[in-house]
């Protein structure tokens, strides 16, 4: 099969594809040169750059597959995919320790100041003072906002420092290890910590707007490492400018990048920010590199790897 990669992919995955006997062009096409292109290719595979739009799959008269090596299909209209009878592959658990380790180290930067002291250090200050109040992991309540692979990783690993951890997910009642299931109201009201691990919600709005903010402790730390859009970024602004919440970490943003709107709460001193990088470790693109390639293989090939 011809198969055309757009964003890249790990070398490992690249082989994986050609020794299973396939054509691959690796070529970044712009929009309008992957329409003119598309015709040529039985499959396309995607990170998120390539927007794989109702035009593209029109016009990819040749495609049975469409691969995204990564958890959402944000970038991809599966609504029109999928009415057109083409299969629509992911990976949708490959970089689940990669966006756990970027959230818990997200807690560790806002509970020790790591985020701002360097810039402080860098402007000649020595904050020894204000930086020596931190707090520690260990002993203090997380609360796990969707308790899927991604929310499950981050769980283990803090039992792991010593945290307590509880999870609100609608379809969990059990779990094979030690968290405490719970209501969304009583994760929101005692946890110390919350990192959201959940997709967005298009018709619902943001999951934790002013209603959810009220609700939590004073102090609370919230992380999100999941999309942009699952927190309301102006009803948190100004929890973190009241001081109800003690501090925020956001990976992910309602534009990416961000617009001079959103500077105000990426600038306040009690926010962590990183460039929407959760997924993207060497060992997560290789996993993801190798996980979307067999997949891919497999769909041609429903044989392969037995
Ligand atoms: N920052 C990054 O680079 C990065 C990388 C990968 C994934 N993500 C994002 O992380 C999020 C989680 O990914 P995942 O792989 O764990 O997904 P998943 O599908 O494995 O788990 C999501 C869980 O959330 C639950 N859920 C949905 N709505 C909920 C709500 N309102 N309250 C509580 N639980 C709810 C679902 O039942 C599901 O179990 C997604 O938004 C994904 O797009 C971000």
């Amino acid at each position: 099969m011809k198969i055309l990669i757009t964003d890249g992919i790990s070398p490992e995955g690249a082989k994986i594809l050609t020794e299973a006997g396939h054509d691959v062009d690796q070529v970044k096409y712009t929009p309008e040169e992957l329409l003119v292109n598309i015709g040529k290719y039985d499959c396309i595979i995607v990170r998120s750059a390539t927007k794989v739009t109702k035009e593209v799959i029109e016009a990819g008269k040749n495609l049975k597959v469409i691969a995204r090596g990564g958890v959402g299909l944000d970038n991809i209209d599966v609504e029109v995919a999928k009415a057109k009878n083409l299969l629509v592959l992911n990976t949708p658990g490959a970089s689940a320790i990669s966006v756990a380790e970027l959230a818990i180290g997200h807690m560790f930067a806002l509970s020790r100041f790591l985020h701002i002291s360097k810039m402080d250090m860098l402007a000649g200050k020595w904050p020894k003072k204000e930086y020596s109040k931190g707090i520690e992991l260990h002993g203090k309540t997380l609360g796990v906002m969707g308790f899927g692979n991604i929310g499950k990783e981050v769980a283990r690993m803090a039992l792991g420092l010593g945290m307590n951890v509880m999870a609100y997910d609608p379809p969990f009642t059990l779990m094979d290890f030690v968290v405490r299931i719970t209501t969304r109201e009583k994760l929101l009201a005692e946890a110390d910590f919350i990192t959201l691990h959940i997709p967005v919600d298009k018709k619902g709005g943001p999951a934790i707007g002013k209603k959810e903010l009220e609700m939590m402790k004073k102090g609370v730390i919230i992380v999100n490492c999941a999309r942009g859009g699952v927190v309301d970024e102006v009803a948190l602004l100004d929890a973190l400018e009241s001081g109800k919440v003690g501090g925020v970490a956001l990976d992910v943003f309602v534009n990416e990048p961000p617009t001079e709107a959103q500077q105000a709460l990426i600038k306040h001193p009690r926010v962590s920010v990183s460039p929407h990088i959760g997924g993207s470790t060497v060992e997560g693109q290789e996993r993801v590199g190798i996980e979307i390639a067999q997949r891919v293989v497999k769909a041609f090939n429903p044989d392969a790897f037995h």
